[in-house]
């Protein structure tokens, strides 16, 4: 990604607002670059579902220059962390300027009043309908993201972008590790949570949207390789595991 220097300064000028130090800054700054890499938002509307304690919202706004960004947050949603919202708020009171507008609320609850021109997920979309198995085998979750998909592709204006940024279920480490060998990219989480791309690829293109592409994320620690390499599949296997897929509202 050839970044100007007009982005790294909104990178900044975002950091510097939110009192991070530039070595808390540099793992949100990369995934950020990777992740948001081709998404055009400038002066269009995003959701972002799941959106934490909303910094990601806040890169949509202050640094792609999104003309809104809503963060669609239940805090106290599957993972139970009833002080998300509040952390959100304090953020931007800190950093926002007017520009996102948080929505405390399930995704299964919320209902827009307007199409969005792109919809982000980023490590949530598994938390929406939270299965261990593997879609295919469990009927009542696989229709549960079915209906879920179909909502996505409503909620988007025609030409929108879907873009989900997720783990994949199945990568090297996650079983290098059970044979005692060290973790270099990746944590120690439950990746049966997780589902792999051409799941979600699937479910998308039966919810009736086009140009789905997937890609890995370059690990921050092999920055710099260029991103061909960085983010090729077999290198999100071997290394940190995580992926884009990006799919067109037709
Ligand atoms: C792993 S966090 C990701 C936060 C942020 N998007 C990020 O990437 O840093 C998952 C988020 O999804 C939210 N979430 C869980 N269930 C949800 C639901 N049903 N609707 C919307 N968000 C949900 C959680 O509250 C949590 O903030």
């Amino acid at each position: 990604m050839a970044l100007d220097r007009a982005h790294r300064q909104r990178e900044e000028a975002l950091r510097i607002a939110l009192g991070r130090t530039p070595e808390q800054w540099s793992p949100v700054r990369h995934r950020a670059r990777e992740v948001f890499d081709g998404l055009a938002v400038a002066g269009r509307r995003v959701l972002d579902v799941g959106a934490g304690i909303g910094t990601y919202s806040l890169y949509l706004t202050r640094v792609l220059d999104a003309a809104e960004a809503v963060a669609l947050e239940p805090s106290a949603g599957t993972g139970g962390h009833a002080d998300i919202m509040p952390r959100m708020r304090a953020r931007l009171d800190a950093a926002d300027d007017g520009r996102v507008r948080p929505v405390q609320q399930t995704f299964q609850a919320y209902a827009p009043a307007a199409p969005f021109d792109a919809v982000v997920l980023l490590n949530s979309i598994n938390h929406l309908h939270e299965t261990r198995a593997p879609l295919d085998r469990h009927p009542a979750a696989l229709d549960a993201y079915r209906h879920a998909f179909a909502r996505l592709h409503d909620w988007l204006a025609p030409g929108g972008a879907l873009l989900i940024n997720e783990l994949h279920r199945v990568c090297l480490e996650r079983y290098t590790s059970q044979l005692g060998l060290p973790r270099l990219f990746t944590r120690e989480i439950d990746y049966d949570l997780h589902q792999t791309p051409e799941t979600w690829a699937r479910l998308a293109r039966e919810a009736g949207f086009g140009d789905i592409r997937i890609r890995g994320v370059t690990p921050r620690r092999l920055a710099f390789l260029p991103a061909a390499v960085g983010r090729h599949r077999w290198m999100s296997l071997a290394t940190n595991a995580m992926f884009v897929m990006q799919a067109t509202r037709r």
